[in-house]
């Protein structure tokens, strides 16, 4: 019977879909995507996922492959990028309820994947993320809000808190942690750093003082004086993008602020209570 032949493998793709890794038919509806909120998405997807990936047509693969068409996709399939095996033997393609599974649980999904994202993302950002993912992607042509956001950004009148809120969270509310290396002068100094959000810089170091300011171009820039190594001061400036993905580690980036210098900084969560103006060690 012809009918029987024509809703076999209709039967059986279902069966695939069911056994594939978990969340493969439950998720966000349609509904759901349409009606979520693309700029907060847009904010999402730059605090989280921007530093890895670009969604442009053929923009180029940074740290992960480039996203344009992914729910068009086989998953680990995009020619010229190298996938983790995880990722490289997934048989399935890319779905909103798929991707929206893997965010809820970056690690437990898919294995041995190499997408090294610190955290999962909250059920209301991955909606947000999802549907301005499609829209971004080519997967739907659902239109644009008429607000011109990618300026909320770079419009200077804004607070930065408002502008870079995953930066300014991670900087503003945490320990900047530096070790300052110069084998030539046998100099190895510790000390944590604390940036205020009225733009001033304290130090665990009482003699160690700053201040920062974020430039036009989106660059945090800070200089620190009172310091017993070196020539007694230093200026850096780096841009806020850099820090879009909040990370702790005691050492996340190396710079050479002056010449034979290696500055090592990293990020340890949280503050101790004298920042706020209570007593000093
Ligand atoms: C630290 C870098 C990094 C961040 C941040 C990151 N990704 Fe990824 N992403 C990767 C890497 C690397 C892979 C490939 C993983 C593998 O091969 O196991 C990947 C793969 C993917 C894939 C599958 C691509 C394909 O061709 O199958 C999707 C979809 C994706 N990421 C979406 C996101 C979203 C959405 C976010 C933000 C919530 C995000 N990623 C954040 C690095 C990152």
């Amino acid at each position: 019977m012809p009918t029987h032949r024509i809703s076999l493998p209709g039967f059986i793709l279902i069966m695939i879909a069911g056994l594939s890794p978990a969340g493969a038919d439950v998720g966000p509806t349609l509904d759901a995507l349409r009606g979520a909120d693309y700029m907060k998405g847009k904010q999402s997807f730059q605090s989280r996922c921007s530093a890895c990936h670009t969604l442009a047509d053929s923009s180029g693969d940074i740290a992960g492959p480039n996203l344009w068409g992914i729910f068009d996709r086989v998953a680990g399939k995009k020619s010229g990028f190298t996938y983790s095996a995880a990722l490289r033997d997934a048989a399935f393609p890319w779905s909103p309820a798929r991707l929206d599974a893997w965010l809820a649980d970056p690690r437990g999904y898919l294995p041995g994947n190499i997408m090294g994202i610190p955290e999962a993302v909250p059920a209301a950002e991955r909606l947000n993320i999802l549907s301005f993912l499609m829209i971004e992607t080519g997967a739907v042509d659902w239109p644009r809000p008429e607000t011109n956001f990618a300026d909320a950004q770079t419009d200077a009148s804004r607070p930065p808190s408002e502008r870079f809120p995953s930066f300014w969270n991670h900087l503003m509310f945490n320990t900047a942690r530096y070790r300052w290396e110069n084998a030539a002068a046998g100099e190895d100094y510790s000390f944590d750093a604390y940036f205020k959000t009225d733009g001033t810089v304290v130090t665990s170091e009482k003699r160690v003082t700053g201040f920062w300011h974020i430039t036009a171009r989106n660059f945090f820039c800070y200089a620190l004086t009172g310091m017993p190594v070196g020539v007694g001061h230093m200026v850096e400036c780096f841009p806020v993008a850099a820090m879009a993905i909040p990370r702790f580690a005691e050492e996340l980036w190396v710079s050479k602020p002056q010449p034979g210098v290696q500055l090592h900084g990293g990020m340890i969560a949280g503050r101790p209570d004298w920042v706020y103006g209570g007593p000093a060690p």
